[in-house]
């Protein structure tokens, strides 16, 4: 791949398209299985409309090594078993350095290194840095679109199991609801 030429790019009126646009990636319910502790209620809201949780729409920049890829990722607000709507999360196979910029809405940034777990709350203006070897997920705490624009090498790559075989070491539910096991974060 030739390396890019220099160029900008404008955000769109509602902070959620990129102009220009590479592409655009949708995530419904059904591609998260797995990933709440509630299983009946994700079965349920497979099964009740299969809801669009999240986008994520790429600069057209591409993943490739010493290029930096941008995406702007958009939460829809949401629970599912007590459990705020949210990303797979991932690790980067090859450990790099990431940043996240809070556009829109109220979000948190999990980290977890597969001992800790780390919460970023995330503001509109928030720049949330996400060390080598953390893995990352981004959960929508509030009642609005939780927005931000992810910077990233272009060579890191992404591992999803690691985060389904390891979990992320937190789970952010409303504080009224219902509780199981330990270690969850309330909002
Ligand atoms: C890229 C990055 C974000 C996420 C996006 C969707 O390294 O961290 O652009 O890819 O927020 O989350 P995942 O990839 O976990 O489905
Ligand atoms: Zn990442």
């Amino acid at each position: 791949t030739p390396p890019i030429q220099p160029f900008s790019i404008s955000f769109g009126a509602d902070n959620a398209t990129l102009e220009p646009q590479g592409q655009v990636l949708t995530r419904r319910m059904s591609d998260l299985e797995g990933l709440f502790a509630d299983g009946d209620a994700w079965a349920r809201a497979v099964a009740d409309g299969d809801p669009v949780v999240y986008t994520v729409v790429s600069s057209p920049v591409p993943e490739v090594p010493r290029e930096l890829p941008q995406s702007i990722t958009t939460i829809y607000p949401g629970e599912t078993g007590g459990e705020f709507w949210m990303t797979k999360g991932h690790q980067h196979p090859d450990p790099q350095g990431e940043i996240y910029l809070g556009l829109d809405g109220h979000g948190g940034l999990l980290l977890f290194d597969g001992e800790r777990a780390e919460w970023l709350e995330m503001r509109p203006g928030t720049i949330g840095y996400i060390p080598p070897s953390w893995a990352h997920r981004s959960i929508n705490v509030g009642d609005e679109p939780y927005r931000f624009l992810a910077v990233y090498p272009g060579s890191a790559g992404h591992d999803y199991g690691w985060v389904v075989a390891h979990g992320m070491g937190l789970r952010a539910r409303r504080a009224s609801a219902p509780r199981t096991g330990n270690g969850d974060t309330t909002h």
